[in-house]
Protein backbone atom coordinates (compact mmCIF):
# COMPACT_ATOMS: atom_id res chain seq x y z
CA UNK A 1 0.00 0.00 0.00
CA UNK A 2 1.06 3.60 0.19
CA UNK A 3 2.78 3.34 3.07
CA UNK A 4 6.11 4.91 2.28
CA UNK A 5 4.95 7.71 0.46
CA UNK A 6 2.42 8.60 3.20
CA UNK A 7 5.16 8.33 5.71
CA UNK A 8 7.64 10.50 3.39
CA UNK A 9 4.40 13.05 3.60
CA UNK A 10 4.25 13.18 6.95
CA UNK A 11 7.85 13.54 7.25
CA UNK A 12 8.29 16.63 5.20
CA UNK A 13 5.32 17.85 7.18
CA UNK A 14 7.47 17.77 10.16
CA UNK A 15 6.19 14.33 12.19
CA UNK A 16 9.46 12.90 12.50
CA UNK A 17 10.48 15.32 15.40
CA UNK A 18 7.36 16.23 16.78
CA UNK A 19 3.35 15.91 16.58
CA UNK A 20 1.56 17.20 13.17
CA UNK A 21 -1.60 18.42 13.71
CA UNK A 22 -4.43 18.03 10.35
CA UNK A 23 -7.50 16.54 9.16
CA UNK A 24 -8.04 13.26 6.75
CA UNK A 25 -9.05 15.50 4.49
CA UNK A 26 -5.79 17.60 4.70
CA UNK A 27 -3.94 14.23 4.44
CA UNK A 28 -6.06 13.60 1.39
CA UNK A 29 -4.63 16.38 -0.38
CA UNK A 30 -1.47 15.79 0.62
CA UNK A 31 -1.37 12.54 -0.77
CA UNK A 32 -3.79 13.52 -4.18
CA UNK A 33 -6.09 10.80 -2.90
CA UNK A 34 -9.83 10.73 -1.55
CA UNK A 35 -10.61 11.35 2.45
CA UNK A 36 -11.51 7.47 2.39
CA UNK A 37 -8.27 6.17 1.59
CA UNK A 38 -6.27 8.70 3.70
CA UNK A 39 -7.90 7.93 6.57
CA UNK A 40 -7.42 3.86 5.76
CA UNK A 41 -3.54 4.37 5.35
CA UNK A 42 -3.42 6.90 8.67
CA UNK A 43 -4.88 3.62 10.49
CA UNK A 44 -2.80 1.07 8.94
CA UNK A 45 0.02 3.00 9.42
CA UNK A 46 -1.33 2.63 13.41
CA UNK A 47 -2.05 -0.59 13.55
CA UNK A 48 1.53 -1.59 11.99
CA UNK A 49 3.16 0.63 14.67
CA UNK A 50 4.76 3.41 11.93
CA UNK A 51 2.70 6.12 13.78
CA UNK A 52 1.30 7.42 16.94
CA UNK A 53 -1.76 8.88 17.01
CA UNK A 54 -4.02 11.25 19.09
CA UNK A 55 -7.72 12.85 18.23
CA UNK A 56 -7.79 16.34 19.02
CA UNK A 57 -10.23 18.82 17.59
CA UNK A 58 -11.00 19.25 14.25
CA UNK A 59 -8.30 16.55 13.30
CA UNK A 60 -5.38 14.39 14.81
CA UNK A 61 -1.79 14.72 15.70
CA UNK A 62 0.67 12.49 14.31
CA UNK A 63 3.83 11.81 14.92
CA UNK A 64 6.23 9.36 12.89
CA UNK A 65 7.36 5.92 15.83
CA UNK A 66 10.69 4.87 16.14
CA UNK A 67 9.69 1.80 13.65
CA UNK A 68 8.02 4.72 11.23
CA UNK A 69 11.46 6.78 11.60
CA UNK A 70 13.62 3.28 11.17
CA UNK A 71 11.71 2.26 7.39
CA UNK A 72 11.75 6.14 6.26
CA UNK A 73 15.75 5.84 7.37
CA UNK A 74 16.07 2.83 5.53
CA UNK A 75 14.01 4.50 2.20
CA UNK A 76 16.74 7.11 2.15
CA UNK A 77 19.68 4.72 2.47
CA UNK A 78 18.63 3.42 -0.26
CA UNK A 79 18.42 6.49 -2.25
CA UNK A 80 21.52 7.55 -1.06
CA UNK A 81 22.86 4.13 -2.97
CA UNK A 82 21.36 4.50 -5.90
CA UNK A 83 22.54 8.35 -6.52
CA UNK A 84 26.03 7.81 -4.97
CA UNK A 85 27.63 4.52 -4.34
CA UNK A 86 25.95 3.12 -7.73
CA UNK A 87 27.80 6.20 -9.20
CA UNK A 88 31.06 5.90 -7.97
CA UNK A 89 30.79 1.98 -8.86
CA UNK A 90 29.56 2.43 -12.37
CA UNK A 91 31.87 5.40 -13.66
CA UNK A 92 30.57 7.15 -16.69
CA UNK A 93 32.75 5.88 -19.67
CA UNK A 94 32.51 7.60 -23.56
CA UNK A 95 33.49 6.35 -26.14
CA UNK A 96 34.66 8.21 -29.81
CA UNK A 97 37.63 8.32 -32.04
CA UNK A 98 40.50 10.20 -32.68
CA UNK A 99 39.86 13.34 -35.20
CA UNK A 100 42.27 16.24 -36.08
CA UNK A 101 41.27 19.43 -35.13
CA UNK A 102 42.46 22.81 -36.75
CA UNK A 103 46.18 22.67 -35.19
CA UNK A 104 45.14 25.80 -33.03
CA UNK A 105 45.16 23.46 -29.49
CA UNK A 106 48.56 24.35 -29.07
CA UNK A 107 48.24 28.21 -29.06
CA UNK A 108 45.37 28.56 -27.10
CA UNK A 109 46.58 25.71 -23.96
CA UNK A 110 50.45 27.69 -24.63
CA UNK A 111 48.74 31.18 -22.89
CA UNK A 112 49.95 32.10 -20.00
CA UNK A 113 46.47 32.88 -18.64
CA UNK A 114 45.37 29.43 -18.92
CA UNK A 115 48.70 27.51 -18.32
CA UNK A 116 48.47 29.27 -14.75
CA UNK A 117 45.17 28.14 -13.83
CA UNK A 118 45.82 24.78 -15.12
CA UNK A 119 48.88 23.91 -13.04
CA UNK A 120 46.61 25.41 -10.49
CA UNK A 121 43.48 23.96 -10.44
CA UNK A 122 44.38 20.67 -12.45
CA UNK A 123 47.15 20.13 -11.10
CA UNK A 124 49.58 19.31 -14.23
CA UNK A 125 50.81 21.66 -16.85
CA UNK A 126 49.43 19.96 -19.84
CA UNK A 127 50.96 19.22 -22.86
CA UNK A 128 50.51 22.30 -25.74
CA UNK A 129 47.60 20.82 -27.94
CA UNK A 130 44.44 19.23 -27.56
CA UNK A 131 43.70 15.81 -28.15
CA UNK A 132 39.83 15.74 -30.28
CA UNK A 133 37.84 12.91 -29.96
CA UNK A 134 34.92 12.22 -31.85
CA UNK A 135 31.72 10.96 -29.28
CA UNK A 136 29.79 7.84 -30.56
CA UNK A 137 26.08 8.19 -30.63
CA UNK A 138 25.33 6.84 -27.57
CA UNK A 139 28.64 8.42 -25.67
CA UNK A 140 27.01 11.79 -26.67
CA UNK A 141 23.70 10.83 -24.78
CA UNK A 142 26.50 9.98 -21.40
CA UNK A 143 27.90 13.67 -22.61
CA UNK A 144 24.83 15.15 -20.37
CA UNK A 145 25.87 13.67 -17.62
CA UNK A 146 29.45 15.37 -17.38
CA UNK A 147 27.18 18.19 -15.97
CA UNK A 148 26.53 16.54 -13.05
CA UNK A 149 30.34 15.78 -12.52
CA UNK A 150 32.92 18.29 -10.77
CA UNK A 151 33.02 21.48 -12.93
CA UNK A 152 36.28 22.98 -12.83
CA UNK A 153 35.75 26.66 -13.75
CA UNK A 154 38.69 28.42 -15.95
CA UNK A 155 38.21 32.77 -16.16
CA UNK A 156 38.95 34.32 -18.80
CA UNK A 157 41.47 37.52 -19.50
CA UNK A 158 43.11 39.75 -21.50
CA UNK A 159 46.71 39.31 -23.39
CA UNK A 160 48.15 42.07 -25.38
CA UNK A 161 45.15 43.41 -27.64
CA UNK A 162 43.35 39.75 -27.02
CA UNK A 163 40.85 38.09 -24.78
CA UNK A 164 41.01 34.98 -24.26
CA UNK A 165 37.58 33.35 -22.92
CA UNK A 166 36.31 31.58 -19.97
CA UNK A 167 35.83 27.80 -20.00
CA UNK A 168 35.34 24.78 -17.75
CA UNK A 169 36.92 21.67 -17.18
CA UNK A 170 36.00 17.84 -16.22
CA UNK A 171 38.47 15.78 -14.71
CA UNK A 172 39.40 12.88 -16.81
CA UNK A 173 41.23 9.50 -17.40
CA UNK A 174 42.58 8.15 -20.61
CA UNK A 175 43.73 4.73 -20.73
CA UNK A 176 44.51 5.34 -16.93
CA UNK A 177 46.17 8.68 -17.66
CA UNK A 178 45.06 11.80 -15.71
CA UNK A 179 43.82 14.27 -18.49
CA UNK A 180 41.11 16.85 -19.00
CA UNK A 181 37.77 17.63 -21.24
CA UNK A 182 37.82 21.45 -21.75
CA UNK A 183 34.94 22.79 -22.79
CA UNK A 184 34.62 26.62 -23.86
CA UNK A 185 31.72 28.70 -22.21
CA UNK A 186 30.62 30.78 -24.63
CA UNK A 187 31.73 29.98 -28.08
CA UNK A 188 29.01 27.36 -29.27
CA UNK A 189 31.29 24.11 -29.61
CA UNK A 190 29.55 21.18 -31.46
CA UNK A 191 28.36 18.80 -28.66
CA UNK A 192 29.96 15.74 -30.61
CA UNK A 193 33.43 16.83 -30.25
CA UNK A 194 35.55 16.98 -27.08
CA UNK A 195 39.10 18.55 -26.87
CA UNK A 196 41.14 16.90 -24.30
CA UNK A 197 44.41 18.32 -22.47
CA UNK A 198 46.71 16.05 -20.38
CA UNK A 199 50.55 16.17 -18.89
CA UNK A 200 51.77 13.98 -21.99
CA UNK A 201 51.43 13.45 -25.50
CA UNK A 202 48.64 11.01 -25.55
CA UNK A 203 49.33 10.41 -29.13
CA UNK A 204 52.98 9.40 -28.62
CA UNK A 205 52.42 8.12 -24.78
CA UNK A 206 49.27 5.84 -26.23
CA UNK A 207 49.88 5.35 -30.05
CA UNK A 208 47.02 6.86 -31.40
CA UNK A 209 45.92 7.78 -34.89
CA UNK A 210 42.93 9.36 -36.30
CA UNK A 211 40.35 7.34 -36.54
CA UNK A 212 41.33 5.26 -33.30
CA UNK A 213 38.65 4.26 -30.90
CA UNK A 214 39.16 5.93 -27.72
CA UNK A 215 37.55 5.01 -23.95
CA UNK A 216 37.68 8.53 -21.67
CA UNK A 217 36.18 7.64 -18.14
CA UNK A 218 35.08 10.70 -16.06
CA UNK A 219 37.81 11.10 -12.91
CA UNK A 220 35.13 12.91 -9.93
O1 LIG B 1 43.94 20.89 -33.49
P1 LIG B 1 44.81 19.68 -33.53
O2 LIG B 1 44.26 18.57 -32.69
O3 LIG B 1 45.13 19.22 -34.91
O4 LIG B 1 46.24 20.13 -32.93
P2 LIG B 1 46.71 20.72 -31.53
O5 LIG B 1 45.56 20.92 -30.60
O6 LIG B 1 47.59 21.89 -31.78
O7 LIG B 1 47.57 19.52 -30.93
C1 LIG B 1 48.75 19.09 -31.59
C2 LIG B 1 48.77 17.58 -31.73
O8 LIG B 1 48.98 16.95 -30.47
C3 LIG B 1 47.48 16.99 -32.29
O9 LIG B 1 47.81 15.93 -33.14
C4 LIG B 1 46.80 16.44 -31.05
O10 LIG B 1 45.92 15.38 -31.35
C5 LIG B 1 47.97 15.99 -30.19
N1 LIG B 1 47.77 15.98 -28.74
C6 LIG B 1 48.05 14.84 -28.01
O11 LIG B 1 48.40 13.81 -28.57
N2 LIG B 1 47.94 14.85 -26.65
C7 LIG B 1 47.55 15.95 -25.99
N3 LIG B 1 47.47 15.93 -24.68
C8 LIG B 1 47.26 17.11 -26.72
C9 LIG B 1 47.39 17.11 -28.10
Amino acid sequence: MHLIPALKELGLLGGLNQPVKLSSAEFAEYMATSSKTSARILKSLEDEGYIERRIVPGGQEVLLSETGRQLLKKEYEDYRHIFTDIVEKNPIQLRGHIVSGLGEGHYYIGQEGYQRQFGDKLGFAPYLGTLNVHLDELSLKIREKLAESAVIPISGFTSGERTFGACHCFPVKIEGIKAAVIVPDRTHYPDELLEIISPVKLREELELKDGDEVEVTVDY
